[in-house]
């Protein structure tokens, strides 16, 4: 365990970067702070230690997983006929919260692609994932270090709730900056489009890519048996045990929804707070979307914790991030929306 003090004091930071660093060449799986959410990280080109990865966090067989790279070499190590888009947005939006999924070389493990003929690639925004990657000296793969279907972590501590005891460490970085994952783009097909929204705006990256086009199952449910371009978006996910509804509409119909069941828990905005009479969580500003983001899986994480049998949860809008944060929520919901 690689704890803040550790990581504070200027030689015992460098001693924690190549201790993680150790245990990643040799085949171990650490979990580690990005800028979005923590990741439990493995070498990318060590099958066993990607296996390692998937059973930890009991993660479906089908599901690739992202690559994590300090630089353009490393880049052109893992991917190949990168398209000149794909390169612009990599240097607007890298290091950030930012994937793009680009044809592998091949030299990535097999199994962090899922059998597809792609790999995701993301260079993180955060110095001590950086500073791992770079003292390792090899590219990580690194699913959010989560427990499959729970929310994602933005804290070690929901690390720890998820994963004590079934990883070789955890790097203790603090509160995660932007709290929801990346954003993630095909760039394999033509116009690339956004698999997965994220903490890169649909808006900041048609400034770079106006052709862009959004999946449709960022908003809607995949049919059954139908094929899903980013595997991950068809799973339930981010889903607390209460049985939670996505509620869209005013203050005053969103109240009263809620009021008139008292053993019923809210998520909620701080404007609604004073109106609400049961059990509440409030996730920041109703127009505050980024407060929304940082905020939204701590919320999902505590609202079993209030032991409520149903959860009303206040839809954001989908503008900028909170498109991400609506995203998140129609998944935790298993996509039970109320319109009021
Ligand atoms: O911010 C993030 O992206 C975090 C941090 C740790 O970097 N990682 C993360 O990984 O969210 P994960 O495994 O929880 O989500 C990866 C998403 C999944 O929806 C997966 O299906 C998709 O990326 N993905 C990975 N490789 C892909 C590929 N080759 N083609 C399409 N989608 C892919
Ligand atoms: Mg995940």
């Amino acid at each position: 365990m690689i704890t803040e003090k550790l990581l504070t004091d200027e030689e015992n930071y460098k001693k924690s970067i190549a201790e993680a660093a150790k245990i990643l060449n040799n085949g171990g799986i650490v979990a580690i702070p990005t800028e979005t959410v923590y990741g439990l990280a493995a070498s990318a080109y060590d099958e066993k230690a990607i296996k390692k990865v998937f059973d930890a966090k009991g993660r479906p067989q089908d599901n690739p997983l992202i690559v994590h790279i300090s630089s353009i070499d490393m880049l052109n190590e893992v991917a190949c006929d990168i398209p000149d888009t794909a390169l612009k947005c990599a240097r607007k939006f890298w290091p950030g919260p930012f994937t793009m999924v680009l044809h592998k070389t091949g030299k990535t493990a097999e199994c962090v692609s899922a059998g597809l003929d792609t790999v995701a690639v993301r260079m993180p925004g955060n110095k001590i994932a950086i500073d791992i990657i770079n003292e390792s000296g090899i590219p990580l793969a690194a699913p959010s270090a989560n427990v499959s279907g729970s929310p994602s972590p933005t804290v070690p501590a929901h690390v720890q709730a998820d994963l004590d005891g079934k990883i070789d460490a955890i790097v203790f970085g603090g509160e995660c900056d932007i709290g929801v994952e990346s954003t993630v783009v095909s760039f394999c097909c033509n116009p690339p489009r956004l698999l997965r929204p994220g903490g890169i705006t649909a808006e900041q990256l048609r400034e770079t890519v106006p052709e862009l086009t959004v999946d449709k199952a960022v908003l809607s449910e995949p049919e059954k048996n139908q094929r899903v371009e980013s595997p991950g978006m068809k799973y339930k996910h981010y889903a607390p045990k209460t049985d939670s509804y996505l509620v869209e509409g005013s203050a005053e119909k969103f109240a009263e929804l809620v009021n008139a069941d008292e053993s019923c828990a809210a998520i909620c905005f701080a404007e609604d707070s004073e109106k609400i009479h049961t059990q509440k969580i409030v996730y920041g500003n109703c127009n505050d979307e980024k407060t929304l983001a940082h905020a939204v899986f701590s919320a999902l994480r505590r609202v079993d914790s209030l032991g409520c049998g149903k959860a009303y949860i206040h839809a954001p809008s989908k503008e900028g991030i909170g498109l991400a944060v609506y995203n998140r929520l129609l998944r935790a919901c298993a996509f039970k929306v109320i319109k009021l």
